[in-house]
């Protein structure tokens, strides 16, 4: 491939793809997100991407989590409707009918129970629209690449460098990550958001979207759950895959950016940073 296909996601980029909203709308225009995250323990990285979903517009947020995380995720959003599956510490049995959503985004601390990727293949043999897919929902999908076949077309994977190698094998430098990512993209028909430094954004149609923002205050635990919840509720205001993960990386990063400058690198948090969507929006 040659570099015809790169493009960057500036300030300029980003504000073009964002839809303004109208006076008269209501939340029925902004759509229905589901999370379906956290294992015991690990309760925290479904708040952050429920959390993220509202703060990036979402009408109606809802989480699908274990019940040891009901009133925990009661308590910290009070504005997120909540489900609860399977057994007290993880999601294990099927998934309730989950035809009401308009974007489901499912992985940040699920884990990787045999039974939660048994419920998890269920659910991605249902599904029809795109749906957002990260860590471990990333990795049991690395264990069970028949359900790549089966996946909604335009879904977004979203791994850093560790899980992208899980689920195509180890790769040698950033040159072969984004021709591998390119190459599975192409086949699957799906988004690759490869996170790091500069989140490479790779479509199905071959092109690769470098994002300008963020910064290494970033690398912290629970920012990439933050990123989750962005997508999905970007991708529940009818955004199609390729636009909300172009703009969804380059909001998440702008937003770390804010946060940068009120906490500093060292202290700020993925909350700091989901506290500054609002801002990022702006
Ligand atoms: N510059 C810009 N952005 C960065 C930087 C940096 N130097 N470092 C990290 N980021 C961004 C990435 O682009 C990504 O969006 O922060 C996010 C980190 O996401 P993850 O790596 O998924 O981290 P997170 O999920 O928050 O926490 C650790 O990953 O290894 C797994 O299972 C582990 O669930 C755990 C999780
Ligand atoms: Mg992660």
């Amino acid at each position: 491939q040659t570099e015809t296909s790169w493009f960057y996601t500036d300030a300029a980029a980003a504000r073009a793809l964002l839809q303004p909203r109208t006076r008269f709308s209501h939340k029925g225009n902004f759509g229905r997100a589901l999370l379906i995250a956290g294992s015991y323990g690990k309760i925290g990285a479904a708040v952050l991407s429920a959390h993220a979903c509202l703060r990036a517009g979402a009408g109606l947020t809802s989480a699908l989590i274990p019940q040891c995380g009901y009133k925990i995720m009661q308590t910290a959003l009070p504005e997120v409707m909540v489900m609860t599956a399977g057994s007290n510490k993880k999601i294990v049995s099927d998934f309730p009918p989950l035809g009401a959503y308009d974007a489901i985004g499912v992985g940040p601390g699920l884990g990787k129970d045999f039974k939660t990727a048994k419920a998890l293949g269920g659910l991605i043999e249902k599904m029809i629209s795109p749906m957002v897919i990260d860590a471990d929902a990333i990795n049991l999908t690395a264990e069970n690449q028949a359900w790549l076949a089966k996946l909604p077309r335009q879904s977004i994977f979203t791994p850093h460098p560790k899980e992208f190698e899980r689920l195509v094998g180890p790769v040698a430098n950033d040159y072969e990550r984004l021709a591998r990512a390119k190459e599975f993209a192409q086949r699957y028909q799906c988004v690759i958001v490869l996170k790091g430094a500069y989140t490479a954004v790779v479509l199905w149609n071959g092109e690769v979207h470098f994002n300008t923002t963020g910064n290494p205050g970033m690398a912290k635990g629970g920012s990439g759950d933050a990123l989750t919840g962005i997508l999905t509720a970007l991708l529940a205001q009818e955004y199609d895959s390729a636009t909300a993960a172009k703009l969804g990386v380059y909001l998440h990063g702008a937003a770390g950016d804010l946060a940068a400058q009120h906490n500093g690198m060292i202290a700020m948090t993925a909350t700091d940073l989901i506290e500054q969507l609002g801002h990022a929006f702006e």
